[in-house]
């Protein structure tokens, strides 16, 4: 069991975006079970900019307000969601497209404040319920999941995508999470991919200066990752999203020590 995890900033470019489906396709075609996971924070972005809402973010979250959440839901579980759906499909593969919220997938509690900042509908996630996607697996759909999750009471959280694909390979017992970005990899101080790491030196490039971004947050999902048991995670580049995909070979390989 494969967790890819496609990064927002490279499902906006058409032809990183087209290779990564197709990367994803071909691995399916061939027989092997995967889940896709997805966000698209870039599209939310230009959403907000159309209709005039101002973006807000705190340590690379979004600080959510109601009418934010409305447009991260109608553009995550609507355009984003479906349009992948379709290519997955015109590319051959059965997909069906869903949020952690439907068969409550994923359960989130509302974020604790950060530096006295409330962050409105954003999501911890919780629990991972793994009913509904090895439903689908079963009868050979490819899951698709938005980062959207269930909070308290029926309320609907957003969620970060690296740590729900984190989450979800964990509770499946993946023996491989991907990261499909727009970087070639995890990159060191001089700009250089650093092919393999550990936990400790992952905590320790967190800890200096040469992390920024979504890399954080994405580098922290890998950790988790491996803290749960899953045996290969690797954040791949353009360039090598494929042998990522076949191999776990790709930009950087994070194993557990
Ligand atoms: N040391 C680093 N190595 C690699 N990327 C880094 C580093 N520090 C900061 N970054 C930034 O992190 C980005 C990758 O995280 P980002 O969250 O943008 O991508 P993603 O998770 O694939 O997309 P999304 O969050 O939209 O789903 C890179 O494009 C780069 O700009
Ligand atoms: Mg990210």
């Amino acid at each position: 069991m494969t967790v890819v995890k496609l990064g927002g900033s490279l499902l906006e470019r058409q032809e990183l975006r087209a290779a990564a489906l197709k990367a994803v396709c071909d691995r399916w075609g061939s027989g092997a079970s995967l889940l896709v996971v997805h966000g698209g924070g870039k599209r939310v972005d230009a959403m907000m900019a159309e209709l005039g809402i101002p973006r807000k973010t705190h340590q690379g979250l979004r600080v959510t307000d109601h009418r934010t959440m409305e447009v991260v839901l109608s553009v995550l579980t609507g355009f984003v969601n479906k349009s992948l759906v379709a290519e997955v499909c015109g590319l051959g593969a059965r997909a069906a497209g869903f949020c952690g919220a439907d068969g409550a997938t994923l359960r989130a509690e509302f974020h604790p404040m950060l530096d006295g900042v409330d962050l409105g509908y954003v999501g911890r996630v919780m629990g991972v319920d793994v009913m509904l996607v090895r439903a689908l697996l079963k009868e050979r759909l490819l899951p698709v999941i938005a980062s959207v999750a269930l909070g308290p009471g029926g309320v609907l959280l957003n969620i970060n995508a690296d740590a729900a694909a984190s989450a979800l390979a964990v509770s499946l017992k993946a023996r491989r999470l991907v990261f499909l970005t727009d970087v070639e990899g995890l990159l060191d101080s001089r700009g250089q991919v650093v092919p393999r790491l550990g936990p400790d030196e992952a905590r320790n490039l967190l800890r200096g200066g040469a992390v920024g971004g979504g890399m954080r947050p994405k580098l922290g999902a890998c950790l988790e990752a491996l803290a749960g048991g899953v045996a290969e995670v690797v954040i791949a580049g353009p360039q090598r999203h494929a042998t990522a995909l076949r191999r776990g070979n790709g930009g950087t390989r994070l194993v557990a020590a």
